[in-house]
């Protein structure tokens, strides 16, 4: 790459357009407290794809959907074979999400793509940003399903027939998703890629605590997630002894009291959650008869993520009393460490352009811990207000947006044309 080109893309990039398509995509599925429900495969998400492929159409990107629904819009290189280099990340939300989770990543890219065309610089390797289907999991599990698919393509029947809480498919929610974008042309399922780069707000309070511009992330830690379902017996509130009743909701939280002593840890590295805890039939005189609720468990280190995740199925048996209990493993992912070639460049490429960067590890788990059995892999942290996110008071400073993508543009172009 000549000396006229170092740095070029990054000049190129342009702060205000990048926060402004922030703010357009943030409208769709906006939440009165400022935040984004924009779950996957919904009606918003298929706006929110119409929207980014009229941007990238403009820019001469050509769009293409795989089977899963991932969503590709590609800039030729001059060797149009060559397998392409990837970056983008997810367009869905959770139901009190952010603006900045995901979208930043897939926004930053098609900046990227835009400031290295305005650059002039000619890439060998085509150029490609990927909308990630389903990243989140809220609405269907398991979350990055897309980019799971991408990369085990042998999953697709198996994905598409998971169903959210109404019942619906995978495979209903996204044929109304191709319905909504005729036009995009299909793509294979899962291909050859050179790199993949994300770019991704932190999502914790390390970047800001040290006034850290950019995150060179080392890894992402591991994570299980399990599906309980404790079965007893709806019986009446007034008239039911408790010695004869089948509780579902008392023997839940017994359960989760026994799970939150399993994970209890003082140097607080565990990650345990309960975040969707549904009890049936719900009502105020009616002894619950069911109850369904999920763990995600997070751990950095792989021994201690067996060691505990391990002993969920028991600790539920033992507080199940009267009940029965199904415990279902839903997803597991090991802990990854970026190396080589992606978080060296994204180093490299920082000090030039003179930005405070700081090693991090990722708690949050992101589209790149699939795409990592594909292809070398890295990703770029920004800064988020005070860490804060799955929440509607999500922020991110334009300048730290502008900073990442301008990282990512001279990522993109290095090892294109390195
Ligand atoms: O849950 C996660 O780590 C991701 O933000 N979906
Ligand atoms: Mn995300
Ligand atoms: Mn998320």
């Amino acid at each position: 790459m000549g000396r006229q080109t170092a740095g070029s893309a990054a000049a190129a990039v342009d702060e205000r357009r990048l926060w402004e398509h922030h703010l357009e995509l943030a409208r769709i599925g906006a939440t009165p407290r400022g935040g984004v429900n924009r779950q996957a495969l919904t009606p918003e998400d298929a706006q929110a794809r119409r929207v980014f492929i009229g941007w990238g159409e403009k820019l001469g990107l050509q769009p293409g959907m795989d089977e899963i629904g991932n969503l590709f819009l590609r800039l030729p290189g001059t060797d149009t074979q060559a397998p392409p280099v990837l970056t983008g990340s997810h367009l869905d939300t959770q139901p009190s999400g952010g603006r900045f989770d995901g979208i930043y990543g897939v926004l930053a890219g098609l900046e990227a793509l835009e400031a290295i065309a305005e650059s002039g610089i000619k890439t060998r390797r085509p150029l490609e940003v990927a909308v990630w289907t389903n990243e989140e999991g809220c609405r269907f599990a398991p979350g990055c399903m897309g980019s799971r698919v991408f990369a085990a393509p042998a999953q697709l029947a198996r994905m598409l027939a998971v169903t959210d809480l109404d019942g619906v498919t995978v495979a209903e929610a996204l044929a109304l998703v191709r319905r909504a974008l005729p036009d995009v042309p299909a793509r294979p399922l899962g291909f050859p890629a050179a790199a993949y780069v994300e770019a991704h707000i932190e999502q914790g309070p390390e970047l800001e605590a040290t006034s850290t511009t950019i995150g060179v992330v080392t890894g992402i830690q591991g994570r299980r997630r399990f599906r309980i379902e404790v079965h007893g017996e709806n019986a009446h509130a007034g008239t039911m002894p408790r010695r004869r009743r089948r509780d579902a909701l008392s023997a839940a939280v017994a359960m989760v009291g026994g799970l939150e002593r399993l994970m209890d840890d003082p140097a607080d590295v565990v990650r345990f959650t309960v975040g969707r805890f549904v009890v049936s039939p719900n009502a105020p005189s009616v002894v619950p008869g069911h109850v369904l609720f999920t763990i995600d468990f997070r751990h950095p280190d792989a021994t201690a993520l067996t060691r505990l995740g391990d002993q969920v199925e028991a600790v539920c048996r033992a507080h199940a009393g009267p009940c029965s209990v199904v415990v279902t493993e839903v997803a597991l992912t090991t802990p990854i460490a970026f190396q080589g070639l992606v978080p060296d460049t994204i180093r490299a490429v920082t000090e030039r352009l003179g930005f405070p960067y700081m090693p991090i590890l990722s708690g949050a788990g992101h589209d790149a811990e699939n795409v990592f059995a594909v292809c070398p892999t890295g990703m770029i942290f920004v800064p988020c207000r005070g860490g804060v996110s799955h929440n509607e008071r999500e922020y991110a400073e334009p300048a730290d947006l502008a900073a990442g993508a301008r990282v990512l543009a001279e990522v993109v172009v290095q090892i294109t044309n390195g």
